[in-house]
């Protein structure tokens, strides 16, 4: 990959924490892969006091240990000169016009990268002030850390108000599953090879499952969690981005609009779930006391900064369905929560069964031809399929076919965050949810909020490390199938 070009990338939030355990060792990564132009700089905002020295000793003590390389590492040294620190506070419009001009003394010109890593009820002062300095100018793109918004109406106010600064292709709104090696691979393996593109659709495929499991808990977000909970947190965007992805047309071309062009209609797709339909296709969860990797874990309610009686969920499963031509009738299972058993993000795809059967075959054989897409902590495919037992008579037993997809390739994987914060410099918009997919989600979960919002019941409860409440797998006994882990 040829370097990006010259930039300066406007760390607003320099000192929190997604700065330092994410932003900043992505781009050291692309930096010691020499991936970043020399003359790029890193400019680190904070609203309190503080020189750059003070800024790179805390870079030392919070960023650094997620880069796993030493203190002296020459690579390590020779990241740290491209850092500066400002002191900038949102409201304040003069430290905006400082910034404008530190950032006018670049020897070259540049793109000017503004990553909003902060509050969204920050982002629409930052834009205005950015603009109200010029900062909004053809070779400025803004990044929009995910929540945006809380709800349709208030995604759409922050969409209006940062549209009203920059144009639509100047802004790059993240969703982290975007960059991931294995979620690209998704589009790899669908549409650069003919062999599933005939058995990828409602003729073939009974349903589909989508799991994105968590072993931690809240870990000390409470209070950003109780306004959030699962279903804003995950399945707005990340589960349905990955429902997506399995469920579009082959686009035109790797355009960034032609992709985003066929997710869109998947969104628009998916059959409204109305408040009348809440209880029957969505489960809410919240996990109580149990254990979490051996050890005891608190239920949600005893987590700093939780209320006693919260009914935040930190467990959401819910049926959906793509009203296409492709998908009609094909239920698409998605669930996420957080204290389950183990980490893992998978999405499985299960096939019908054959139209005859030649061979009996016990219960447990029947929709045994599945395709599992395993896209974290391994990223692995396997095909499960039926074959004949060895010996006498005519026995089948279920094996599969595994592919290690680390193994095909000896280069290192890039974090998520790296390759989205490359494609920013680099102005690829290709991994970047466009408004009018973000207003698609908001708009297909909206009545499941509401519904849980005016519901005064209790989430269903589950123990810490279990695969959530027991509802959840109801949801899906009522298709006559089950969770992949409980096969
Ligand atoms: C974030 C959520 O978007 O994704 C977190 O806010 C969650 O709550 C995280 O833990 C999971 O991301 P990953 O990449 O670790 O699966």
């Amino acid at each position: 990959m040829p370097t990006t070009p010259a930039f300066d990338m406007v760390l607003f939030g320099g000192t929190g924490d997604l700065a330092m355990r994410k932003i900043l060792p992505a781009l050291f990564e692309a930096h010691r892969d020499a991936n970043l132009h020399p003359d790029g700089r890193i400019i680190a905002l904070g609203r309190a006091d503080g020189s750059t020295e003070s800024y790179l000793q805390q870079v030392e003590e919070q960023a650094r240990p997620h880069t796993r390389v030493p203190p002296d590492d020459p690579a390590w040294r020779s990241f740290l000169e491209r850092i500066r620190f400002h002191k900038l506070d949102a409201a304040n419009l003069a430290d905006f016009q400082a910034l404008a001009g530190a950032l006018a003394d670049a020897a070259t010109p540049r793109v000017v990268v503004c990553y909003l890593a902060t509050a969204p009820r920050l982002f629409t002062q930052i834009c205005s002030h950015l603009a109200a300095c010029g900062l909004n100018h053809g070779d400025v793109r803004v990044v929009l850390e995910k929540p945006l918004g809380h709800d349709l109406a208030s995604s759409e106010q922050i969409n209006a108000e940062v549209g009203r600064h920059f144009a639509e292709h100047q802004i790059y709104r993240i969703d982290h599953y975007l960059g991931k090696e294995s979620v690209q691979n998704l589009m790899a393996i669908r549409f650069g090879n003919v062999l599933f593109e005939p058995l990828w659709r409602r003729e073939w495929i009974d349903h589909v499952q989508i799991t994105i499991a968590e072993d931690l808990g809240v870990e000390g977000r409470g209070e950003f969690y109780e306004k959030t909970g699962a279903l804003r947190d995950m399945l707005q965007n990340h589960l349905l981005q990955l429902l997506c992805m399995v469920a579009m047309e082959p686009p035109a071309s790797l355009h960034a609009d032609a992709i985003r062009d066929e997710k869109l209609k998947v969104l628009k797709a998916l059959r409204p779930i109305t408040q009348d339909d809440v209880p029957r296709y969505t489960v809410r969860g919240q996990y109580r006391a149990g254990a979490a990797g051996g050890k005891p874990a608190v239920g949600y309610r005893q987590e700093p900064d939780v209320a006693p009686d919260s009914r935040t969920e930190t467990f959401v499963a819910v049926r959906a369905e793509v009203g296409n031509w492709r998908w009609s009738g094909v239920p698409f299972f998605l669930r996420t929560g957080k204290r389950m058993p183990e980490r893992l993000a998978e999405i499985v795809i299960s096939f019908r069964d054959v139209p005859l059967r030649l061979f009996a075959m016990p219960q447990a054989l029947q929709g045994a031809n599945r395709m599992v897409i395993r896209l974290q902590p391994e990223e692995r495919i396997s095909l499960h399929f039926l074959a004949k037992q060895a010996g006498d008579g005519m026995r089948l037993q279920s094996t599969s076919l595994a592919l290690d997809l680390l193994s095909t390739s000896q280069r290192r994987r890039a974090d998520a965050y790296e390759r989205l914060l490359l494609d920013v410099i680099r102005g690829q918009l290709g991994l970047f949810m466009r408004r009018d997919e973000l207003t698609a989600a908001w708009r297909w979960v909206e009545p499941i909020l509401e519904t849980w919002e005016s519901d005064a019941s209790d989430p269903k409860p589950y123990t810490a490390g279990t695969w959530g409440p027991a509802a959840s797998s109801a949801l899906l006994s009522r298709d006559g199938v089950s969770w992949h882990e409980e096969l």
